[in-house]
């Protein structure tokens, strides 16, 4: 009976830790290897980019123009004004210096708002700042209610071929963490 009752303890002590071990591995990956990089102009893709470094405890990084967009720069009722000439022009907007190590991280989710159909030329002018060689990219956006258009035709010149980049989703209307959680699982 006694050595029934040990091999029982053994057997749940063993299950536990094997359980256990996975956990940390999970978690440790997580932490590490996953990157949130986000532009936003107005705050809806910074909200998004936020709660979903919080659903899958990743790193967050904010893009930033060297020269931040006024309400004027953002009139696309004017054909004239900064963001109508830069994407018409296809002109990418210097960036604030940045000292991301991307050794650390294999997958990046990035985030930005959709601009006249695809994304911001910042998003270009980011993806050449870095090496992005080897990496997983998966884009978000948030949009008025477009979809990602030409976005992966437009950004792949910025890459080099072995950087994967994938088409995630239009994250509109604030998604829950829960709901974050469970499409960037999808991914990592
Ligand atoms: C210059 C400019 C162009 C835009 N073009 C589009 C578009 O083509 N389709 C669309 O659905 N929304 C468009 N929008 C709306 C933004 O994608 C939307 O408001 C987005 O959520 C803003 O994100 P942000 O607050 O992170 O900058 C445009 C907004 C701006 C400022």
């Amino acid at each position: 009976m006694r050595i029934k009752i040990l091999f029982i303890v053994i057997i749940i002590c063993l299950f536990d830790s094997l359980i256990f071990s996975k956990n940390i591995k999970k978690e440790g990956n997580m932490e590490k290897k996953v990157l949130v990089a986000y532009f936003s102009a107005t705050g809806t893709t910074k909200k998004v980019a936020e709660n979903l470094s919080k659903a899958i405890r990743a790193d967050i990084y904010e893009i930033k123009p060297k020269k931040p967009y006024s309400n004027e720069d953002l009139d696309w009722t004017n054909k004239n004004s900064r963001s109508s000439v830069e994407m018409d022009k296809k002109i990418k907007p210097e960036i604030e210096k940045n000292n991301l190590d991307l050794s650390k991280y294999e997958k990046i989710f990035l985030g930005f708002p959709i601009w006249w159909y695809v994304a911001p030329t910042i998003i270009n002018t980011f993806l050449e700042s870095c090496d992005f060689s080897n990496k997983t990219i998966i884009l978000f956006a948030t949009s008025g209610g477009s979809r990602f258009g030409k976005t992966i035709e437009n950004l792949k010149p910025s890459l080099s071929n072995t950087a994967k980049l994938i088409e995630g989703d239009i994250l509109n209307h604030n998604p829950s963490i829960s709901r974050l959680k469970t499409w960037a699982e999808k991914y990592i």
